[in-house]
């Protein structure tokens, strides 16, 4: 039987792993994977159980090296602008999840690949981590947000660097400029995501959604719009019986017990 392209595993309770399942061709984004990962995103969304999911690149050459580009060739415009609305639709949806994200990228994560790490909320990278957005010399642009997140993420100037000269940068690099969260070796990669899922694990729900929204949202108003945005959050957090559930257990000198409430 055919190897399914995506790979779901529980890896501690509330925690699950998607793996990018091609590694022949270094994890590209297939339809048949997209479909499969949007149908695994549906499910997350719907699921209060998880509490963090972790993409992972199946083998030890790639995250996922992009778009499958055996699926362009031929000029064939409706089926390209069909992959085209239904991976913008993922993307956002992965961005948009309700729990949190991270990235563990092991070799390369480039055009498609890398679009979906910074739709992640952090990225971990092994040393051969290895970034980029190639489509320029495709003749093609990102597709995936990758113009926009990019320049968000690390400024105008690296994002051109990456865009217009074809530049990829390592896992040290992007570790070095923020875009990374943590650098570990490639063999200690898997340890290194576990360890800030297990983390996130211990803050309250509601609060980890309500603030992934505002860092995303946030970001793109003006500044005294994602402020009101803050405070009405803040306010609202305050009211639900996880946050009071927070103020009892420290007064308490006890671990608090989260409910999603
Ligand atoms: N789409 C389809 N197939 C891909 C792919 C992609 N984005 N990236 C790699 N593959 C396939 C290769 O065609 C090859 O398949 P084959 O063994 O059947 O010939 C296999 O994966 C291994 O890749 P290969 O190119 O032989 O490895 P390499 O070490 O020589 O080069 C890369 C690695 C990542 C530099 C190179 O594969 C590459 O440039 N890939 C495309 C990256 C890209 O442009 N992504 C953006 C797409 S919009």
């Amino acid at each position: 039987m055919a190897e399914p392209p995506m790979l779901r595993d529980t890896l501690e309770p509330g925690i699950i792993r998607l793996t990018f399942n091609r590694p022949d061709k270094l994890n590209a984004l297939s339809t048949p994977l997209i479909a499969a990962l949007e149908a695994e995103l549906d499910r997350i969304a719907a699921d209060p159980a998880v509490r963090v999911v972790i993409l992972a690149g199946a083998g030890d050459r790639a995250f996922v090296a992009g778009a499958d580009i055996a699926e362009y060739r031929g000029n064939r415009a409706a089926a390209f602008a069909a992959y085209q609305f239904r991976s913008r639709r993922v993307f956002d949806r992965l961005e948009g999840l309700p729990q949190p994200t991270i990235a563990a990228i092991r070799g390369y994560a480039l055009g498609g690949g890398f679009e979906l790490a910074l739709c992640c909320d952090l990225i971990v990278c092994a040393r051969s981590a290895r970034l980029g957005l190639p489509e320029g010399q495709l003749g093609l642009s990102p597709g995936g947000g990758g113009t926009q997140r990019l320049s968000r993420a690390v400024g105008k100037g690296i994002a051109s660097d990456m865009m217009l000269a074809g530049r990829r940068i390592t896992g040290e690099r992007a570790y070095a400029i923020g875009l990374a969260v943590e650098l570990a070796d490639d063999e200690d990669l898997a340890a290194a995501a576990l360890a800030r899922a297990q983390a996130m694990l211990k803050l309250a729900p509601l609060a980890q959604t309500e603030m992934k929204r505002l860092i995303r949202q946030g970001f793109d108003a003006p500044l005294p719009v994602a402020q009101s945005l803050e405070q009405e959050v803040l306010l609202r957090l305050y009211g639900s019986e996880d946050g009071q559930e927070g103020i009892a257990a420290f007064l308490d000198k006890r671990q608090p017990n989260f409910k999603g409430k």
